[in-house]
């Protein structure tokens, strides 16, 4: 039995649009942290990087529960690493890559996996609106390439809603992706892991009737939208679809936790994005999923802490990962 508790900095709240969600993951976890086990202590990286660094020196391990950017894109993880501080989430490289839609496409189709056909934008850059919708048709999605929660997220249904859909992209980034549109079943997976991958049953998302997509209210209200775990599909999708989360996790660069956006449509799996770090109140969808596996909320925690350890005790870098499609490639 261990007899001294561990010193745990959480980290949430900070400067993105899903400052709330951060908070209200970070009081919740707080709550369940098992006191015998733990000794919590909380910052918020709008106010409280000074002492993050000052007290890092007795910290044993940071769980960052922050969504977005600033925090969920590699430069907290880039503050932890300076401090020796070993966290639960993905590394820099990983957390830059997969928090940018755009890059992580490239990494997906290096790594074989399906995504939508889409259209990279870049601000100030001249867009052919109608070249676009004769290549992807309507409606397509228009979202930032680095935002998280739906935000700025817009589907075009005619070519006049085009520009203004571009317009509120970017006021998020620079950066906007146009996507094909998907019509079907919308289903997430999540994976926990470091060298050794563990997939959670998948969970089915349903936003209820009021939403087009699962929108930031869809997301965030409760009762707005149905959470199924495990989700109502073939057994045959399942399997592909824990095996596609995996793959996404391998090929950002993943540790730890991520959870991979994925809609079946035609009969087709597709990834549209994965989370480094994914929602993480009890009724998130990484917790529900880990409940499904006989896994609640506490132990989700304890297992994401020991995953985190594991990184430091194995001495790995943080970007440890070495997705196939880098060792296969021929020797120059
Ligand atoms: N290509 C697409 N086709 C259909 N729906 C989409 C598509 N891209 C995104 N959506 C909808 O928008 C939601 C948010 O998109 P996602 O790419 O997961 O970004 P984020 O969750 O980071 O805002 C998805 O959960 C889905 O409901
Ligand atoms: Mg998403």
């Amino acid at each position: 039995m261990r007899l001294t508790k561990r010193n745990v900095a959480l980290l949430s709240g900070g400067s993105s649009g899903e400052r709330e969600i951060s908070l209200k993951g970070g009081e919740q976890a707080c709550a369940a942290l098992d006191p015998s086990k733990y000794a919590v202590f909380r910052y918020d990286p709008q106010t409280d990087l000074g002492r993050l660094v000052a007290d890092a020196a007795n910290i044993d391990v940071a769980l960052v529960i922050l969504h977005g950017v600033p925090g969920e894109d590699g430069t907290v993880q880039g503050l932890l690493d300076l401090l020796k501080i070993p966290y639960q989430c993905t590394g820099v490289m990983g957390s830059a890559i997969a928090m940018n839609k755009l890059v992580s496409k490239y990494f997906y189709e290096k790594a074989g996996i399906p995504v939508p056909e889409y259209v990279g934008l870049q601000r100030d850059e001249k867009v052919d609106a109608a070249r676009i919708i004769d290549r992807l048709g309507l409606p397509l999605v228009i979202k930032p390439a680095s935002a998280g929660s739906s935000l700025g997220l817009s589907i075009v249904r005619s070519a006049d809603a085009f520009a203004p859909a571009l317009e509120a992209a970017f006021a998020c980034d620079d950066t906007a992706v146009a996507e094909e549109y998907l019509s079907g079943t919308e289903i997430t997976g999540g994976v926990l892991g470091n060298r050794e991958l563990q997939t959670l049953p998948i969970v089915e998302i349903v936003p209820g009737g009021d939403h087009e997509f699962f929108d930031f209210e869809a997301k965030y209200s409760a009762g707005e939208t149905d959470e199924i775990c495990p989700a109502r599909i073939d057994p045959k999708f399942a399997q592909t679809a824990g095996d596609l989360a995996a793959a996404a996790h391998r090929a950002l660069f993943c540790s730890g936790c991520s959870r991979t956006d994925m809609i079946i449509s035609s009969g087709r799996i597709r990834v549209l994005e994965t989370n480094t770090i994914p929602g993480m109140t009890p009724v998130s969808l990484l917790p529900l999923a880990a409940g499904a596996a006989g896994m609640n909320y506490a132990q989700l925690l304890d297992r994401l802490i020991e995953l985190a350890m594991e990184k430091r005790k194995d001495q790995m870098t943080t970007d440890w990962q070495n997705p196939s499609f880098i060792r296969e490639q021929e020797p120059l």
